[in-house]
């Protein structure tokens, strides 16, 4: 390939990229976060539980967590009761995104402080298309588990 025919297929590239991103209505996420909680920590280490409901027709992610409580939060899947620290989540169009107990989960590490029941405990989602989404974690008891659908 040339460099002529390479600067024209990186043109094309760059012109569809911005076609997509102008497009709004029907394929943008529509999202809402709910059934948010931590259980109280019993060390430096906290767990985070939330559902984020997309009603749009647009697809996006959970990228990044960020939290006044701890500079290093991150979000894992659980599987065959093993965590591993993945990357993103994804939140399809006209469907959720579940992080419950026993599944996947944020992770805070090294908590500033130990929140108790009754407590809040702000957070910060980042998402790969939508705007961040400032959320509350109620601070519930250690082994609170709500019976989910
Ligand atoms: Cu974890």
């Amino acid at each position: 390939m040339n460099r002529r025919t390479t600067s024209l297929v990186l043109a094309v590239g760059l012109t569809s990229t911005l076609t997509l991103t102008a497009c709004s209505s029907p394929n943008t996420p529509e999202l809402k976060v709910g059934d948010s909680y931590m259980p109280r920590p019993v060390s430096d280490l906290g767990a985070g539980f939330l559902t984020v409901t997309n009603s749009g027709g647009g697809d996006d992610k959970l990228t990044s967590v960020t939290s006044d409580i701890s500079d290093d939060v991150t979000i894992h899947r659980t599987k065959d009761q093993k965590m591993r620290e993945v990357k993103s989540f994804d939140i399809p169009a006209g469907g959720e995104l579940d992080l419950e107990r026993g599944g996947n989960h944020l992770m805070f590490m090294n908590l500033k402080s130990r929140p108790a029941p009754g407590q809040k405990v702000g957070i910060e989602l980042h998402f790969e298309k939508t705007d961040p989404i400032k959320v509350e974690l109620p601070v519930k008891e250690t082994n609170y588990n709500p019976a989910h659908h």
